[in-house]
């Protein structure tokens, strides 16, 4: 009994070394290494929430001859810690041959705090490694990023984590079902941390050292925020229609969903650089189909827009389009803010053959924390108030080159003609914005549409000889 009040179970079976450390066997396998040769690299472990990643990071400082500090940012979260308590620490004097700092939840430090921590693992990079968890990574700034090994810790399965539990149950010697355990992880899954505290609030003290496990069955409500909408649906012809709307929308904003648009995903668009790096084989990749073959709306493109569907001749290629985003966008109005250059990534999602949404996935914590970027997240904040009229929302084309997408190939060109704006809804650490939109283009291969291009051209040539 005093053992169960005393002890958090979560912290009493944190897997002290990398045998009982559950799931991550390429992670494992590159950690053992680190750990064989007493040095490691600075990482950067994210993933969701109770899925072991302050565990490993404390397990590499436990199996390593070292000395470390551990802090959490989301107790301090400025430049003063890191200024103050980081880098004392790492200037400090040691004997021990390598010194480690944990900064678990370092999505929690503020941007000022990052970039000083920046200088930070530049300045004692010769005796200091640094361990970061996060649970977003893009909240971590791109310089941090590419100064650590970043690891994604995927959650083990269900079966792992049933077994795990089990482990757990059998070492406290709690008289239990397997059975008992499944709908447990089916609730929780995949946080470790939450099924591992509910079985020790759940365990009985039966008498005379007999504990049992007694799960209650009220927090094994169904998660599946649609049963629990049904739900709400029938207690509320009882009550009446307020409260009942009022119950139902506080159920979806807590379910934290993204599923209201369940058409299927088709493609996902990487927005990052497109380094079509050898120039000799694209140059003309743009240039991809007539201008009368496109709606009048995208065809009166004119000053000052972004538009660069079909009319970028080969020398503005070499000139532009080398490092240049995927994503391109037409409109007919110049706006302040290109939503392109904030997006991540673009959901192509199926609505039938012809009707596709596209969802623009902006950071709500941008890399380049700029002036800029500032003024375009709180104009994006006034435009979900008010999406009407807003001028950034006003698209009329949109087309990418794939590269490094993910359900397609790379370098086709598609391209959409956007019928009206849907939506604009938070998850996940980014606003989402929705557009539907027609297909104009449906993959065209570029690398063949040059080939032929390039035949034609010298079958020109050749007769222009003769
Ligand atoms: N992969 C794992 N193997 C073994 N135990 C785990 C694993 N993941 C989580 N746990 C258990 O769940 C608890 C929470 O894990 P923790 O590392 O704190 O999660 P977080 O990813 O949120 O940092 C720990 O006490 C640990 O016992
Ligand atoms: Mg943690």
């Amino acid at each position: 009994m005093s053992k169960k009040i005393n002890t958090l179970w979560v912290e009493k079976y944190r897997s002290a070394d990398l045998n009982s450390y559950v799931g991550n066997e390429t992670i494992k396998t590159t950690v053992d290494k680190y750990i064989k040769q007493n040095d490691i690299q600075n990482f950067l472990f994210y993933g969701p929430a109770g899925t072991g990643k302050t565990t490993l990071a404390k397990l590499i400082v436990n199996n390593l001859d070292c000395e470390y500090l551990y802090i959490n940012a989301s107790d301090e979260r400025g430049i003063d810690t890191i200024r103050d308590k980081v880098s004392s620490f790492a200037g400090s004097a040691s004997f021990a041959p390598l010194k480690v700092i944990i900064l678990d939840e370092a999505d929690f430090l503020t941007i000022q705090g990052q970039a000083a921590l920046r200088n930070v693992i530049e300045t004692y990079s010769r005796t200091t490694r640094f361990i970061l968890t996060c649970n977003f990574v893009e909240r971590i700034i791109d310089p941090l990023q590419s100064r650590c090994q970043v690891l994604k810790i995927v959650p083990p399965t269900k079966k792992d984590v049933a077994k795990h539990l089990n482990w757990i149950c059998n070492e406290e010697s709690i008289t239990h079902e397997i059975n008992d355990l499944v709908p447990l992880v089916n609730q929780y899954y995949p946080d470790l941390r939450k099924c591992i505290n509910t079985i020790q609030l759940s365990t009985v003290d039966g008498g005379a050292n007999d504990l049992y496990l007694k799960i209650d069955q009220s927090i094994l409500v169904s998660s599946n925020y649609i049963d629990k909408v049904i739900n709400a649906l029938s207690e509320g012809s009882k009550h009446n229609k307020i409260d009942c709307y009022n119950d139902i929308r506080q159920i979806i904003a807590d379910a934290n969903v993204d599923d209201f648009d369940d058409y299927p995903l088709e493609m996902v668009i990487d927005n990052k650089d497109i380094t079509l790096s050898n120039s000799d084989v694209i140059n003309d990749n743009i240039k991809i189909y007539d201008l009368d073959e496109r709606q009048d709306s995208v065809k009166e493109i004119s000053g000052d827009t972004s538009a660069t569907l079909g009319e970028i001749t080969s020398e503005e290629y070499h000139s532009t389009i080398k490092a240049e985003k995927p994503i391109k966008v037409v409109r007919d109005l110049a706006t302040k803010f290109n939503i392109e250059n904030y997006t991540k990534k673009l959901n192509i999602r199926s609505i039938n053959d012809n009707e596709k949404l596209l969802e623009f996935y902006v950071s709500k914590y941008p890399d380049e924390f700029n002036r800029k970027s500032r003024l375009f997240l709180s104009e994006l904040k006034r435009v979900i108030d008010r999406p009407r009229n807003a001028s950034m929302l006003e698209l009329s084309g949109v087309g990418f080159t794939t590269y490094k997408s993910t359900g397609v190939k790379d370098f086709y060109q598609y391209q959409y003609q956007i019928t009206n704006f849907d939506k604009i809804i938070e998850f996940n650490g980014h606003y989402v914005i929705k557009f539907k939109a027609n297909v104009i283009v449906n993959g065209i291969y570029l690398l063949e549409k040059y080939r032929l291009d390039e035949l034609d051209k010298k079958y020109e040539k050749k007769e222009r000889k003769n």
